[in-house]
C-alpha cells in the first residue's frame, strides 16, 4: 500500500477542519447520536483546539497535523487525500506523542489506510523526533478504531491504571486539562505503544 503524509499548511486548515468535523466520516467518531458527549466542534471551536502551531513547520516539535495521501500508482488514486492524522506532544513528558487519525470517506474505511497511516506516523516521528512512545485516546466504543490501533501494535490500558498512566505522561501543568479524554474517564479509551 502507497501511502504518503504531508504536512498541512495553515492555509489548508479550513480543509482539515472540513473533513474532521463536516465529512462522511464525522458521526463515526463525534456528536450524537453515537457520541454526544464529545460534540462537532464549531469552526471558532476547532481553531481553539488546533492552535497555529499544528499548521507551522518550525513547531513541528510541539506537533503537527498532515494529510494522509494515497500516492500515485495506487489504483483509484491520484495523490488523492484520503485522511488526516495528527500528533501532540506540547502537553506530554519528553519523548512521548500523542496520536488522532480520521479517514475521509466510510467507503476507505475497512480497507488498511488507517492502520498503514499510523505506522507511517510512528516510523516518522520515531526517526525524526526519537519519540519512543505514543498515546491513543478514542472512544471506548470506537470498536474499528480500536481495532486499528491494535493491529499497529497498541496495547490497551486496563481502566484502573488510566489514572497512573495519565499521571506518568503528561506534563504536571496540563493535567486537569487533559486527563478527562475527549469522551470523558468513563468512556474514553487509552491505548500506549512503546518502542524498543
Ligand atoms: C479509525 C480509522 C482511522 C481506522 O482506519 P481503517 O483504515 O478503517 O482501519 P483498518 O482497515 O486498518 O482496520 C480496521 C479494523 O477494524 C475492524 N472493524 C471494522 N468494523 C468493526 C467493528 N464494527 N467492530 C470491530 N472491528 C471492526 C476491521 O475488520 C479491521 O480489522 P481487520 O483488518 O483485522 O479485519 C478509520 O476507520 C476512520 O477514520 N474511522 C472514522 C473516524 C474515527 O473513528 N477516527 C478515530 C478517532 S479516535
Amino acid at each position: 500500500m502507497k501511502l504518503a503524509l504531508r504536512p498541512a499548511r495553515l492555509d489548508e486548515r479550513r480543509a482539515v477542519y472540513l473533513g474532521l468535523c463536516c465529512s462522511d466520516t464525522t458521526a463515526l467518531h463525534l456528536g450524537a447520536p453515537d457520541y454526544p458527549e464529545s460534540p462537532v466542534p464549531s469552526w471558532d471551536e476547532f481553531l481553539r483546539d488546533f492552535e497555529d502551531f499544528y499548521f507551522e513547520p518550525n513547531k513541528r516539535a510541539q506537533g503537527a497535523v498532515l494529510f494522509i495521501e494515497r500516492d500515485e500508482g495506487e489504483e483509484g488514486g491520484k495523490g488523492e487525500t484520503i485522511g488526516c492524522a495528527c500528533y501532540a506532544c506540547f502537553h506530554l513528558q519528553p519523548g512521548l506523542a500523542e496520536l488522532d487519525i480520521w479517514l475521509l470517506r466510510r467507503e476507505w474505511c475497512g480497507q488498511g489506510y488507517g492502520t498503514a497511516a499510523l505506522r507511517r506516523l510512528i516510523e516518522t516521528l520515531a526517526q525524526g523526533q526519537g519519540i519512543r512512545e505514543f498515546i491513543l485516546r478514542p472512544a471506548a466504543r470506537n470498536a474499528r478504531a480500536l481495532a486499528s490501533y491494535r493491529k499497529a501494535g497498541f496495547v490497551d490500558v486496563p481502566n484502573a491504571a488510566h489514572a497512573a498512566t495519565l499521571a506518568r505522561v503528561l506534563r504536571p501543568e496540563f493535567h486537569a486539562a487533559y486527563a478527562d479524554g475527549d469522551y470523558g474517564p468513563a468512556a474514553t479509551a487509552l491505548l500506549t505503544l512503546r518502542l524498543a
